[in-house]
């Protein structure tokens, strides 16, 4: 039994998973109404609220902190003053009950939360339908980071694809802030988007050659701006969902052939995807929709496990890190913050 604490940016969240049974129960407290404020996440006041919030989330949890034979903590990578909270809690913990303590990449955590529905349909039989399904291409979406990874038959990460400049997430956070929406913007594009017509403005692709699998966002944001120059506030107002609409289909549109042209490398078994933005149900979509013309099975992290989350980092401990063989269970005193 693991309990996982995250607290890497502006979620605060426990978890308790078995192995035997699957993630037994899930708390969060998000802070994003706190820093929509502020247009964006402030570190200081993130770890004091992640200073406040975490007692009174494990206070609700003593009947799972009984049952914990280890302890999980997002060990990086994160914002260093909330990151360090999650770790202090977890050390304190783990130094008060004689229990084993386990630092989890963030990151690797969200390439392994698509399996979280894979473990739950058949815990028992999880290693067999796994290894059915490595390698497998990890599309993790976030506000802070665009990676395609490759996850191999030993669980070894290499990044295939990645951005070289702005997050998908930031893109859309940043878009929406020059449209005038609250942060985070992602999910108000979206519901604009669905309203408008993508056809009315044309976004760039960032970096259109095929065989470039770089990924480019910062362009596109500056593409958006140098269109709302050019008109009025009512013009914009009234074009509000053609230019979310074309701007996520920018997005998208550059997601999904990247993605396509990884998986028509050959060598992957199955697709997954993750992340805050992985909520995008167009994205969601279209990325179904480019693994299974290749054939390939596409495991869609649930929304609970899209944004930040302790059950995925109790589930990574597990499922990636190897527990219960305990390899990389560490003396409590000597688990720092990570930013790798
Ligand atoms: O994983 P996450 O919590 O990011 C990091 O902590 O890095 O995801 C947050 C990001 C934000 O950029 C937010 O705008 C985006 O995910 N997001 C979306 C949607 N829901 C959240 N982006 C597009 N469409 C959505 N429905």
């Amino acid at each position: 039994m693991i309990l996982a604490i995250e607290s890497s940016c502006d979620e605060s969240a426990l978890a308790l998973f078995d192995p035997a049974r699957g993630l037994v129960r899930e708390l969060i407290s998000s802070q994003a109404a706190e820093h929509e404020k502020y247009g964006g996440v402030v570190p200081e006041l993130a770890s004091r609220m992640h200073l406040s919030a975490l007692p009174l989330l494990l206070a609700d949890f003593s009947h799972e902190l009984a049952q914990a034979k280890t302890i999980a903590v997002t060990r990086g990578p994160g914002l260093l003053p909330c990151l360090s909270m999650g770790v202090t809690l977890a050390r304190s913990l783990a130094v008060a009950r004689h229990l084993p303590i386990v630092g989890v990449n963030h990151l690797r955590a969200h390439v392994h939360s698509p399996f979280i529905a894979v473990h739950a349909q058949d815990p028992a039989g999880f290693a067999a339908a796994r290894a059915a399904l490595l390698p497998h291409l990890a599309i993790v979406v976030s506000g802070g980071n665009t990676l395609l990874v490759k996850l191999d038959e030993q669980l070894r990460l290499t990044v295939v694809a990645r951005t070289v400049d702005d997050a998908a997430g930031e893109a859309f956070d940043k878009g929406a802030k020059l449209l005038g929406l609250p942060y985070p913007g992602g999910a108000l594009i979206e519901k604009q988007a669905a309203q408008g017509d993508a056809g009315k403005f044309v976004f760039p692709r960032g970096i259109p050659e095929k065989a470039d699998l770089r990924l480019s966002f910062s362009g596109l944001k500056t593409a958006l701006r140098y269109q709302l120059e050019k008109m009025s506030d009512e013009q914009v107002a009234a074009a509000l969902p053609d230019l979310c609409a074309g701007y996520q289909h920018a997005i998208i549109e550059q997601l999904t052939s990247k993605a396509g042209a990884v998986l028509d490398l050959g060598g992957y078994k199955s697709v997954g995807l993750s992340g805050g933005v992985a909520n995008n149900r167009t994205l969601r979509t279209r990325l179904t929709n480019a693994a299974l013309q290749r054939g390939l099975p596409m495991l869609v992290a649930e929304p609970k496990h899209c944004g930040d989350n302790a059950g995925m980092i109790a589930f990574a401990a597990w499922a990636d890190v190897g527990l219960p063989a305990g390899a990389a269970a560490t003396p409590a005193a000597s688990l720092t913050v990570d930013q790798v």
